[in-house]
């Protein structure tokens, strides 16, 4: 066995967050600019080079493994990577393989994500209403989304929410969306919006500090702290009333960078070791040039050294933190 990937502050590397393309069938306003350039195919890691990279973490002692995008039911060919990795769950190298989705494609590849090992997914949706979903993704319909999550209960997939808060948006219905994910058996998490990439609208004016949210919410429910479960950036609580989970993002108003085990992998095999730092180690070039596992392996030690301390997102500057769109690194 190898040793683990340990960063320079003593953290150890545990976690890997795949993108496996910078598509999406929704463009929400948050996320990706009006208009956006997406890569060519050739700058793309085919499903053979996603899997190497892959593997070469798995061996270097990555517990778990997650699927984002863009949105990654649309990559052609997605459900036979989810196969070949499912074999590092058969093996017991892996603990996890699960996915970030927006839903719309999960009423077509719930079964096959279940009967690969997938347990549980993250599920995108910031609102229940279906004009203000369509306007917040520039499209997207709710009912395939509510479709989908449909769908991946029925297959045995647990699932958990993700909505962004966003002060002029959803933020008066948070209490109902906190509600009926709890109904329909979710456990949901809120996101603080993270300066990423450049969009039309201005962040600040959409910024929403969920320290706000929690004392608002703790006015009508009764929240119990949870202890830290993920290793993850979530601080979770129960709410007693519903019964169910709620977990809290906020990089903004609270920095949990000290304890992080994770970095991202664009689909273009660009090593991103901080979602908040321009740092990147291109491994495409690395494959590329015919290195062997040796080669590939020491790259990705010699980047893990090197992962930032943290982020310095600041919602005081409009301007994002670092260029490429959350679309990019898959949140
Ligand atoms: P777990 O893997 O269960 O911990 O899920 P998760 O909540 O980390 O993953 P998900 O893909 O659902 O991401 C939810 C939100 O958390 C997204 O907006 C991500 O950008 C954000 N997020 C995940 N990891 C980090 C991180 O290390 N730093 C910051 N700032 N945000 C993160
Ligand atoms: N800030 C916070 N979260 C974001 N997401 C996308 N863009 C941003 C942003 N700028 C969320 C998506 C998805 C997760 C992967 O990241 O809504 O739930
Ligand atoms: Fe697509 Fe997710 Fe970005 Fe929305 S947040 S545009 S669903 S990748």
């Amino acid at each position: 066995r190898s040793a683990p990937l340990v960063d320079g502050f003593g953290r150890t590397v545990t976690y890997l967050r795949l993108s496996v393309t910078d598509r999406c069938d929704l463009r929400c306003v948050y996320c990706m600019a009006e208009h956006m350039t997406f890569l060519p195919k050739a700058e793309v890691l085919s499903l053979e080079e996603l899997d190497r990279i892959a593997s070469a973490f798995v061996g270097l002692g990555t517990r778990k493994l997650r699927l984002t995008g863009g949105e990654p039911l649309v990559r052609k060919g997605m459900m036979d990577l989810v196969r070949t990795l499912g074999r590092h769950l058969t093996s017991g190298a892996l603990d996890e393989l699960t996915l970030t989705t927006n839903g719309t494609r999960l009423s077509e590849f719930a079964g096959e994500l279940a009967d690969a090992g997938v347990r549980r997914i993250n599920v995108s949706l910031d609102t229940l209403k279906p004009d203000l979903f369509r306007r917040l993704t520039r499209g997207g319909d709710v009912a395939k989304v509510l479709a989908g999550i449909t769908a991946a209960q029925a297959a045995g997939l647990s699932v958990k929410i993700n909505a962004v808060a966003l002060r002029d948006d959803n933020a008066g219905e948070i209490p109902d969306l906190i509600a009926w994910a709890h109904r329909t058996g979710c456990d949901i998490t809120l996101i603080e919006t993270m300066p990423l990439g450049e969009v039309e609208a201005d962040r600040t004016d959409q910024y929403l500090p969920l320290s706000q949210v929690r004392a608002e919410l703790a006015s009508f429910w009764t929240l119990e702290d949870l202890p830290l479960s993920t290793g993850g950036p979530a601080r979770y609580v129960r709410v007693a009333e519903t019964g169910g989970r709620l977990g809290f993002i906020t990089p903004l108003s609270h920095n949990f960078c000290e304890s992080c085990n994770r970095v991202r992998l664009t689909c273009t095999g660009t090593l991103h070791t901080c979602l908040g730092q321009e740092d990147a180690t291109d491994l495409r070039a690395v494959l590329r040039s015919g290195a062997g596992d040796a080669e590939l392996t020491d790259a990705i030690r010699r980047a893990i050294a090197g992962k930032p301390k943290g982020h310095d997102f600041e919602i005081a500057r409009s301007q994002p933190a670092v260029a490429r769109h959350m679309s990019t690194t898959g949140g």
